[in-house]
């Protein structure tokens, strides 16, 4: 970000204070900040105290071998009855958990605590007749259907971490998630409905569970949803339907209680090496961080709310914020399978109407578009239900914030900003809705419980007007207890940087206004946030340089109106594909270089542009500069030169762009 978008978003200057309502009736109030300050384990412990624990813990938190935490020690507890049994038992078992809304308009379901229990019970049966054991890992790989809620709440229960791998992502990707996590089991579905027609999903898996093969990994069961009815090509020895061994299993499931820190899940994210990151979450820690904060931040109120979440089951959001946080605190909640726009465009504002949605979460990239598409559209459905509005994933533009606020809002809604990652496994930064007045584009202060701080390269606060890095300054429950299978690659990304301090480096960059409040930047690694997605651009290099024609590739994200960042990729072809034609960087070897990473990776990483390039900028000990081919990118005059091998370089690209280069 250029110091001139920097002092634009300082002099936003719009405020809005939360409405009389909400902060009288807030779950949260003002006092919780100092009351957490003064005692964040005390704090922690009451949160913690929000769920059902079979056994509760001796020790609040284990924190003598940083920076490998443990939380709730000793206590002993079930997720999956947490957010299932739990409700049923207290006589809520009729309320409904999950409007389910599938894409094509006649499909609807609506699932009971009650129903959902006894499908979440006959699940685990089959998994565990499946010979799925505690501890086995269980890849799931499915559509937005009540079945992947159900296959993760089942794995919980039977206390086999689970690793949800986004539906978009390729086989290549599928299969080396399989293999980093040794998964047993791949549950998945013929296929799910996407911008009104039926698309494959099983083909995916069978690929990617030969690939993984290759790898030296058996996947030795695949547990297929039918959702479509489409043809699949069928294995007898490792395919098994979902209806057949689910459907006939018992509803009577007793859920075993497990060590809080038994692993619940892997989420695999992106980060600046070409192999994605296992980020392992444990049970108490997790469960307590993801329910206090969808209570605290969306100011639950389980009675009366409908809450809805549009996030993809594939991403953390939809594991904090969808299954774990919502179904913990009893909500009930909408399921929506498809885009926003099919079969109309205003789809998402007609459910909201018929379902009544009081607080909706969403991402700043799905804003803007809507933006676009005209207000006319939204103003069509009555949205008077709605209550509060979050925003998450990638900075939200003053712009689309008070548009959000507005438009769906009716200017009555409180937007909460939230920041966290994959990595923080709940919110950490968020205004609360009845506390904070709102400031469009600032996330603005950790919540009650979080320490963040945004400080300098030596670790030292900033001051209120600067900006630097994003650190978070103390354990909380639902942080990251390791990346699968590499303990030291989970010390130099997160904990080295700052080691001193023992700070948790973000990977952001931050400012604090003159008031305190943070604006979240975004990376300042070698991270993209596209759409809301991370992907890393190492990854996306390799992707290329796998191609046969290809020699060299450098990646960057450049600014994109839509979708915040995209990705621009500066590629340097081999001799033999110029000898052969490709040499003009013509659209057929762009075209083919851009099916390649869609292939390699999954249509997220498609490159917006593919630029030819006879030379990449290097620093004299051969690092490429990427802050120059953003300048590039971005349409800018190129920044300082002075430390290239060969200052000439530059030149070369800008001359050489007029023809290689293809946008799609
Ligand atoms: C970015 C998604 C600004 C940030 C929950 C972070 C944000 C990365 C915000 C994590 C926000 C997320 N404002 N930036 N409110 N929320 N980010 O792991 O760069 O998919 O590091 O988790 O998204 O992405 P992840």
């Amino acid at each position: 970000m250029t110091e001139e978008t920097l002092s634009n978003l300082l002099h936003e200057e719009r405020r809005f204070e939360p409405p009389a309502a909400v902060a009288e009736h807030a779950n949260l109030k003002a006092e919780a900040y100092e009351r957490a300050a003064a005692d964040p384990e005390a704090f922690w412990a009451e949160q913690a105290g929000r769920l059902d624990w079979a056994q509760s813990w001796d020790q609040v938190l284990d924190w003598s071998d940083p920076p490998f935490a443990k939380w709730f020690v000793g206590g002993r507890l079930n997720a999956s009855y947490n957010c299932v049994d739990r409700h049923v038992e207290a006589g809520r078992g009729d309320k409904v958990a999950l409007h389910w809304v599938g894409e094509p308009v006649e499909d609807k379901r609506d699932i009971t605590y009650a129903q959902l229990k006894d499908e979440v019970s006959r699940a685990a049966n089959a998994l565990t007749e499946l010979g799925v054991g505690t501890g086995d890992r269980v890849a799931i790989y499915l559509p937005m259907i009540p079945e992947a809620v159900v296959a993760m709440l089942a794995c919980a229960r039977i206390g086999a971490p689970h690793t949800v791998v986004f539906g978009g992502f390729s086989a290549d990707a599928l299969a080396s998630r399989l293999e980093d996590c040794q998964a047993k089991v791949v549950i998945t579905s013929d296929g799910g409905y996407r911008r009104g027609s039926a698309s494959a999903l099983k083909p995916a898996v069978d690929e990617g569970r030969a690939k993984a093969a290759e790898l030296g990994h058996t996947v030795e069961k695949v547990l297929v949803v039918r959702r479509t009815g489409q043809d699949v090509a069928w294995d007898d020895e490792v395919d098994v339907w979902w209806h057949d061994v689910v459907d006939s299993a018992s509803a009577e499931h007793t859920p075993e209680a497990f060590d809080s820190e038994h692993p619940l899940y892997v989420m695999y994210t992106s980060g600046t090496t070409g192999k994605p990151k296992g980020i392992l979450h444990t049970t108490g820690g997790y469960l307590t961080g993801a329910s206090y904060t969808h209570w605290a931040v969306f100011d639950l109120k389980p009675d009366t709310d409908v809450y809805w979440c549009s996030a993809d089951i594939g991403w953390v959001t939809g594991h904090s914020y969808m299954v774990y946080g919502p179904l913990a605190n009893g909500a009930t909640q909408v399921m929506y399978e498809g885009t926003p726009d099919s079969p109309e465009r205003g789809r998402w504002w007609k459910i909201i109407e018929d379902y009544g949605v009081t607080i909706f979460y969403t991402a700043p990239t799905a804003i803007r578009s809507f933006m676009k598409q005209g207000r006319e559209i939204p103003d069509r459905y009555d949205m008077s239900s709605l209550r509060i509005l979050g925003s998450v994933g990638e900075p939200i533009n003053p712009e689309a914030y008070v548009w959000y606020r507005e438009v769906i809002g009716g200017g009555r809604t409180p937007v909460v900003d939230t920041w966290w990652q994959t990595e923080t496994g709940s919110i950490m930064i968020s205004p609360l809705p009845g506390v904070t007045h709102g400031k469009p584009g600032s996330a603005m202060t950790p919540i009650p419980g979080v320490g963040a701080e945004v400080v300098n390269d030596a670790g030292e606060p900033v001051p209120n007007g600067s900006g630097g890095y994003l650190v978070l300054t103390q354990p909380w429950p639902s942080m990251l207890r390791t990346i699968w299978g590499d303990d030291q690659r989970f010390k130099d990304t997160y904990w080295s940087r700052f080691k001193e301090q023992r700070y948790y480096f973000a990977g952001d960059g931050a400012k604090k206004d003159e008031d305190g409040d943070i604006w979240v930047l975004g990376r300042v690694d070698d991270v993209m946030n596209v759409s809301g997605h991370r992907l890393s651009t190492t990854e996306i290099e390799s992707a290329l340089v796998s191609h046969p024609k290809v020699a060299e590739a450098a990646v960057v994200g450049a600014k994109d109106e839509d979708t915040g960042q995209a990705v621009c990729a500066f590629v340097i072809l081999r001799e033999s594909a110029l000898d052969s034609g490709g040499g003009d960087g013509g659209d057929d070897i762009v075209a083919e270089l851009r099916q390649h990473v869609r292939k390699e990776i999954g249509p997220i990483a498609t490159p917006r542009q593919i630029m030819i390039v006879p030379e990449l900028p290097k620093t004299r000990s051969g690092k490429i500069m990427r802050r120059l081919l953003k300048d590039v990118a971005e349409h800018r005059e190129v920044g300082d030169v002075t430390t290239l091998a060969d200052s000439s370089v530059m030149d070369l690209i800008s001359k050489g762009l007029g023809s290689g280069t293809a946008e799609g």
